[in-house]
């Protein structure tokens, strides 16, 4: 009967967003029955990440984040100082970069000795160097010398000319951007772009994730799907998808046109994201995916966070494959 099929797809659409409710609550890194070495890995990776993006703005604030150093030092040595897993070298990667920045600038405080023991306690336990803290680009941007170079040389930048860019090259890196794929070919991205500086300030205020640097950024990309592409509760996470591949290939084609850029996340509740949509003029029918900020780098050397990755054993699982099936 006609009654029902609207029904069960009101139904279908209660279970399945209940359903992603009970497993985010159930596995997500603040739940009392989440992996507790998982999220302690993750939780590493996010704090230390925190200073790295400290070292490399480029106003750095003398002895910045030294609560958030001490929390990561414990977490570090409960997860275990001689493990040689990606947290800890970062950890020691990035205090090691934060006491050589401070040393270089002349500074010297009893907090800067506080990490120095906690690296020492560390060269006891493991001769692994470590990974992280900040990388070097003497030259500037790095060129792109080859296909994969394009992927490789890409980074997040948090330091920026003042100068936004120019709205013709804004459309270009767009229009490269579109060479995305998109589910069907729906094309429900897009992209609002702003550099109007009051405007870029409050939403990136609104954001939250650019401080120390938000100042500084010269444009602003918003991007955003219409929810209209898109039907049916399999489909409710659809558009994020989308998005984040047309993110993924606007960054590299900023990065092709001679632009750089660093995402900015929009994990942030439905008022705020009311309040973005009204500051930016975005349509109801719109959900946002994230925010880019957008420019050219200031010429000469160039610093930025490390970043470093997982060994890729820790992601690629090999399941069954030609030559057989693999040993897990
Ligand atoms: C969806 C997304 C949101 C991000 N949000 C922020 C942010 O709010 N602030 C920030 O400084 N960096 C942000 N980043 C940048 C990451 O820190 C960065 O991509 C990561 O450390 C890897 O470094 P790389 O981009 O230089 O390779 C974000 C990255 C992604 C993919």
């Amino acid at each position: 009967m006609k009654i029902f099929a609207p029904l069960s797809k009101s139904s279908l659409f209660v279970s399945e967003f209940a359903q992603d409710a009970f497993y985010y609550m159930k596995y997500c890194g603040i739940s009392p029955f989440r992996d507790k070495k998982k999220s302690a890995y993750y939780k590493i990776i996010i704090e230390i990440h925190a200073i790295e993006k400290g070292l490399s703005l480029a106003q750095m604030r003398p002895l910045f984040g030294q609560q958030k150093i001490k929390a990561v030092m414990s977490m570090a040595k409960a997860y275990g100082l001689a493990s040689n897993d990606l947290p800890i070298l970062m950890t020691v990667g990035a205090l090691e970069a934060y006491v050589e920045t401070h040393r270089k600038l002349g500074l010297d405080d009893r907090f800067l000795n506080e990490v120095d023991a906690f690296l020492a306690e560390r060269r006891i336990v493991s001769a692994e160097r470590g990974d992280g803290g900040l990388r070097h680009y003497p030259a500037g941007v790095p060129a792109i010398d080859s296909p994969a170079g394009l992927l490789l040389s890409r980074f997040s930048c948090r330091i920026y000319d003042a100068e936004p860019l120019d709205h013709g090259l804004i459309r270009q890196i767009v229009q490269t951007a579109q060479s995305a794929p998109s589910q069907c070919n729906r094309q429900a991205v897009q992209v609002h772009y702003f550099d109007e500086r009051n405007k870029v300030h409050s939403l990136l205020k609104l954001q939250g994730g650019a401080s120390g640097f938000q100042d500084q950024v010269p444009g602003l990309f918003v991007v955003t799907f219409d929810l209209a592409a898109w039907g049916g509760a399999q489909q409710r996470n659809q558009g994020y998808v989308d998005g984040g591949l047309f993110s993924m290939t606007m960054m590299l084609a900023a990065h092709a046109h001679g632009a750089v850029t660093c995402p900015l996340n929009l994990a942030v509740s439905h008022i705020t994201e009311r309040k973005i949509k009204a500051l930016a003029n975005i349509p109801d029918d719109q959900r946002l995916v994230m925010m880019m900020a957008v420019g050219k780098a200031p010429s000469g050397a160039l610093r930025a966070a490390a970043s470093p990755r997982r060994p890729v054993d820790e992601l690629l699982k090999l399941h069954e494959t030609a030559a057989g099936i693999e040993p897990s």
